[in-house]
């Protein structure tokens, strides 16, 4: 064969190996042309595999309208490009690091083998030059992501995070599906990165927003949807520090997946809040007339507490066609999936506490009185159940993040959560007390915790704990 043959035969093979987005093609054509983030490539051709490679590099992007910014990108773009496997299979991807300094890839959320957590404990940084390739089985549906894991303020701050798409091919169809991943990057007048460590240890301590929102990387882009149709959006809030609290005027959505897929059942609710690596899938269904064009608003989550929030501002926008001929589906409001309780009744109880000191003067963050240089980890083994009661004595807002398990929540200042689902990032406010329930799967190593204002993670607030097997 040819090599030009062989080079048709594997992108035929690729292209039909790539898992599909789910669709039923109501809407209107290009309906998301605008706004979606591309696609990985499948480049291994057998069904139970799926093997993506991801080149990390410089590129230049016009991320501000009109001005050219160098970032940090997986394959030339930001976000990176949306990983799709089912559940079941193999994720393999292959990293090659053509950045200025080392790197490694964490897959949050996702129940890998600790060797391939991508943190410092679990490899060694891939150096410029490198290439390092990961392999793990699928073994949860839902919307994950993935970002480096050393120098991650600066890292992630600089664009580069992508989607990690798990579907499940028994799941019923909620909607035309959108990926849609949520950050923000600081940007100078010239349209140069702001440098990671701008406004030195208030930039730390306040935790780093960047000045302009991106949805998939753009400002201000527009889907288009049919009137009354529903889409079933895959939000991921991938920015360093910001908390997301989203308002969809005149939509009719239901909240249906968290963190670690499909919730038990649907929720309602005023408005979509998603802290920094948080996830939430919602399934909406658009009133109004065709031409309209329905704001999302980004409200100020106001993470500080100053009780003077900031004025709402539009994120993105909905652009209403013709409705479809077809009968819309309607919002679902049947359970969605049994989620099974965690058995906590000999589970002991261990507090984790976020909070502030002052170390030689200044000011850190910490956790159960350490900073994460100053903390040893501690043992839990293969199989045993705990409860984590998750407590925050600084005066502004905390997402603690667990990686390798999901927990579920028990309850919040005594109060049940709506909906039972699997979690692996909740936000934790001021004197709150909130328990969740943890079970260690035989995936035995080191492992962390932190918050995922990823600067906050930086001075302090990230611990580790050692699973035995
Ligand atoms: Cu998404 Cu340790 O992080
Ligand atoms: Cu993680
Ligand atoms: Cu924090």
């Amino acid at each position: 064969m040819t090599r030009i043959a062989l080079f048709l035969l594997t992108i035929f093979l690729s292209a039909a190996c790539s898992p599909g987005v789910p669709t039923d093609t109501s809407q209107p054509p290009g309906w998301d042309a605008q706004i979606a983030a591309p696609a990985a490539v499948d480049v291994d051709p057998s069904e139970g595999t799926v093997e993506v490679h991801l080149e990390a590099k410089l590129a230049q992007l016009e991320l501000r309208p009109g001005v050219t910014t160098t970032v940090w990108t997986y394959n030339g773009q930001v976000p990176g490009p949306v990983i799709r496997a089912k559940k079941g299979q193999r994720l393999r991807v292959v990293l090659t690091n053509h950045l200025p300094e080392p790197t490694t890839i964490h897959w949050h959320g996702v129940r890998v083998p600790a060797s391939m957590d991508g943190t410092p404990s679990a490899q060694a940084p891939v150096m410029p030059g490198e290439t390092f390739t990961y392999s793990f089985m699928l073994l949860d549906a839902g919307t994950y992501w993935y970002h480096p894991h050393i120098s991650s303020p600066g890292q992630v701050g600089a664009g580069l995070y992508g989607a990690l798409i798990i579907e499940d091919p028994g799941e019923r169809f909620f909607g035309d599906e959108l990926v849609l991943v949520l950050s923000d990057i600081s940007l100078e007048d010239d349209g140069s990165l702001s440098a990671p460590d701008a406004g030195g240890w208030f930039g730390d301590y306040f935790g780093r927003e960047g000045d302009v929102k991106l949805v998939n990387g753009r400002v201000r882009p527009v889907v288009q949807g049919r009137v009354r149709q529903p889409q079933r959006w895959r939000m991921i809030n991938a920015s360093r520090s910001r908390v997301y609290k989203l308002q969809l005027p005149g939509v009719s959505w239901v909240r249906i997946a968290g963190d670690g897929g499909l919730i038990d059942r649907p929720q309602t609710g005023s408005f979509v809040l998603l802290s920094p690596g948080e996830r939430a899938e919602i399934m909406l269904s658009p009133g109004g007339e065709e031409g309209a064009r329905i704001d999302v608003l980004s409200l100020d989550a106001d993470r500080f507490h100053t009780g003077t929030p900031m004025p709402p501002e539009p994120l993105f926008t909905l652009a209403l066609t013709a409705p479809s001929p077809k009968e819309p589906l309607p919002l679902i409001t049947e359970p969605l999936r049994t989620v099974e309780a965690i058995d906590t009744t000999q589970a002991p109880t261990r507090t984790i506490e976020l909070m502030e000191k002052s170390l030689d003067g200044v000011g850190v963050l910490g956790i159960n009185g350490k900073t994460t240089s100053e903390s040893e980890p501690f043992d839990v083994k293969v199989n045993d159940t705990e409860v984590w009661e998750l407590t925050n004595t600084t005066p502004y807002d905390h997402p603690f993040h667990l990686h390798g398990f999901f927990f579920q929540v028990l309850d919040s200042d005594g109060v049940p959560p709506a909906a039972r689902e699997w979690k692996d990032t909740i936000i934790v406010g001021p004197k709150k007390h909130i328990r969740v329930a943890i079970h260690f799967d035989d995936r035995p190593g080191m492992w962390m915790f932190h918050c995922h204002i990823l600067d906050h993670a930086d001075l302090g607030m990230m611990a580790m704990f050692h699973v035995l097997p």
